[in-house]
């Protein structure tokens, strides 16, 4: 659009990609033969490009994550992925793997050819007799989950919105309003049922395969096809405080603040919570809005006083306010329909003024570049993750994000703009890799920079892996070499973010 130089940028990067897409083009032939083998086994469970419930099935969340798949595949067991995976893996044929289907952009969750393992059939939640853990089957969405789960007295970190799944968002790690409580959903699966490449159904836990578990907790879908998670519960009301609050885009420099005086002060209130998002519908101020996304979930405090939250709950005037007592599954969650979505994030050491300069940075890129882009909404969100939810982290036996040697406060910032026109994908891409840049250089410049990428707002210009630091991408692909050494995740699966192997 603006600048030839920004095309270049991505047709190179696009060059890659298109070799790996020859790679696969031999193997996509067998395509039409391992849905006719899977078919054989499980003929109600297999959706070809001819059959009316195609479209649908093969919907995703974003127009622009849609791909074809020459079948899609329904299991409704892991003896259903086992016998899936064996024929795949016989046959060299590529394939998805889908469980919410909330990956904004295209081949994390969907493939052209090949088959699209698509977890909508197994979605089932049990708690276990104890009360300790609830079962969650992968394609499970999460306000389903609090619906079904409430009343009994139970909760755990899960998805803030209603249609992301089980399965993508915990492997990614998995941000929950609970997160200053127990660190990330990954942190709290004590068990996975998994299909390895082998077509082995397999436990694994911090007892069975620790290796393996710790690489899950992170490590996306470069080691199998999880077919259960076991999430730990805790007692609790089900009631929170919070919800949603809009305030003009005029008290941005107060919201910026008092923000990062929320994270700094994070770890004396570890159940408060607050995300923002700010929302730019073109560059007139009436579609300009920051939207504050707050939460305390002391369940025995529910009457307050909420300190933390205080400031931004004192913010005036307000567009809209719908905090108060509220259950997880009421918590307010519209997500409007949405046609085309790239993510794209970054992280930082908390500080007010890094917070203010990445905000100015951000705003100057909009201006500069974005705005160009036609029906554009400009979206881009603050969640932070203090040094206290690492601890947590730790405390449950880690995971493999690379974060448990920080001593910072840090906050995530995503980018996340909303487009219609898919003429306009490639600048979008390119406009949102000089924001990453830009980013990473002025953190870099005053120290506050964080090589952390997390995955599930991760760009598919980006490597989280790569981002856990150079130990934790060893450890992963040497798991990857024990329980893959035919490499069936990283070539046959090529959606998503691999190892470089
Ligand atoms: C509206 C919205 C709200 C969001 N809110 C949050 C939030 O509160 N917290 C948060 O952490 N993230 C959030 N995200 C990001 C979200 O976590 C990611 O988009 C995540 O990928 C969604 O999981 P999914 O199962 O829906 O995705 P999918 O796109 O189905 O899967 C994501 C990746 O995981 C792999 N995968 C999925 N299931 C399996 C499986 N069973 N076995 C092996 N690999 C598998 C897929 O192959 C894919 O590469 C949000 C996203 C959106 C669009
Ligand atoms: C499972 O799928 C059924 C049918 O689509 C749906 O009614 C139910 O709410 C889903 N449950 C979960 C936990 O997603
Ligand atoms: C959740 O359960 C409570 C009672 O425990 C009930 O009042 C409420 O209506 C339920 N909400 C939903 C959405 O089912
Ligand atoms: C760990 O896996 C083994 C089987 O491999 C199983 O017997 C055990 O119950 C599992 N532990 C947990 C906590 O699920
Ligand atoms: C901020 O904008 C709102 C309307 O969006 C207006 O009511 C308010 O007076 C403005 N505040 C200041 C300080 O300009
Ligand atoms: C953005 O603004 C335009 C025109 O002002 C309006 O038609 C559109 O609905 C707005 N979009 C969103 C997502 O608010
Ligand atoms: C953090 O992880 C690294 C790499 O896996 C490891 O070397 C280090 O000992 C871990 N630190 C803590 C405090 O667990």
């Amino acid at each position: 659009m603006k600048s030839l130089s920004i095309f270049h940028c991505v047709s190179l990067g696009l060059m890659g990609v298109l070799g790996l897409v020859k790679e696969l083009r031999s193997a996509t032939e067998n395509s039409a033969s391992c849905c006719a083998a899977i078919e054989a086994e499980y003929p109600n469970q297999v959706i070809y490009q001819v059959d009316e419930t195609y479209e649908e099935a093969n919907a995703r969340w974003t127009q622009n994550a849609q791909l074809a798949p020459t079948c899609i595949f329904l299991p409704e067991t892991a003896h259903d992925v086992s016998t899936a995976v064996k024929i795949f893996v016989a046959q060299a044929c590529p394939f998805s793997i889908k469980s919410g289907g909330h990956t904004p952009w295209a081949g994390a969750n969907d493939i052209d050819g090949g088959i699209a393992i698509d977890f909508s059939k197994m979605n089932d939640t049990a708690v276990s007799d104890d009360r300790s853990y609830v079962r969650l089957g992968p394609g499970g969405t999460w306000h389903n989950i609090y619906k079904q789960l409430n009343g009994t007295g139970l909760a755990f970190p899960g998805g803030r919105c209603p249609g992301t799944g089980v399965g993508g968002l915990t492997l990614g790690g998995g941000y929950s309003w609970f997160t200053g409580r127990v660190g990330f959903v990954a942190d709290n699966i004590i068990n996975y049922e998994i299909v390895l490449a082998n077509g082995d159904i397999r436990n694994v836990n911090a007892t069975d395969d620790a290796d393996l578990y710790l690489a899950l907790k992170g490590g996306s879908n470069n080691f199998g096809v999880v077919t259960h998670f076991d999430l730990s519960v805790f007692e609790h009301r089900q009631l929170i405080y919070g919800g949603l609050a809009i305030v003009p885009i005029n008290v941005t420099d107060a919201v910026l603040e008092r923000f990062s005086e929320l994270v700094s002060a994070s770890k004396d209130f570890p159940e408060s919570d607050a995300t923002l998002e700010f929302f730019l519908n073109g560059t007139n101020a009436a579609g300009q809005q920051i939207l504050l996304w707050l939460s305390d979930t002391d369940d025995t405090n529910l009457n307050g006083p909420h300190e933390a939250l205080q400031p931004l709950l004192d913010l005036e005037p307000k567009i809209l306010d719908r905090v108060g007592v509220t259950t997880l599954v009421d918590y307010p969650h519209d997500v409007p329909p949405v046609t085309r979505v790239l993510m794209t994030t970054a992280t930082f050491v908390n500080a007010p003024s890094v917070v203010q300069g990445v905000h100015q940075l951000t705003l100057d890129h909009f201006e500069k570049s974005f705005s160009g882009i036609p029906n554009l909404v400009f979206d881009f969100q603050y969640t932070p993750i203090p040094r206290h939810v690492t601890e947590q982290s730790l405390v449950r036996g880690g995971n493999i994000m690379g974060l448990n040697d920080t001593t910072d406060d840090l906050i995530i910032v995503l980018l996340m703009p909303l487009w219609q026109d898919a003429a306009y994908d490639d600048d979008i891409y390119a406009l949102s890799q000089d924001w990453l840049r830009l980013i990473h250089d002025y953190t870099n410049s005053v120290g506050a920079g964080s090589p952390f990428e997390f995955v599930n707002y991760a760009a598919p210009f980006q490597d989280p892996m790569a981002s856990y630091g150079d130990s934790n991408l060893e450890f992963l692909r040497g798991v990857s070499e024990k329980y893959d050494p035919g490499r069936v995740f990283q070539k046959l699966v090529p959606g998503g973010f691999k190892l470089g192997i």
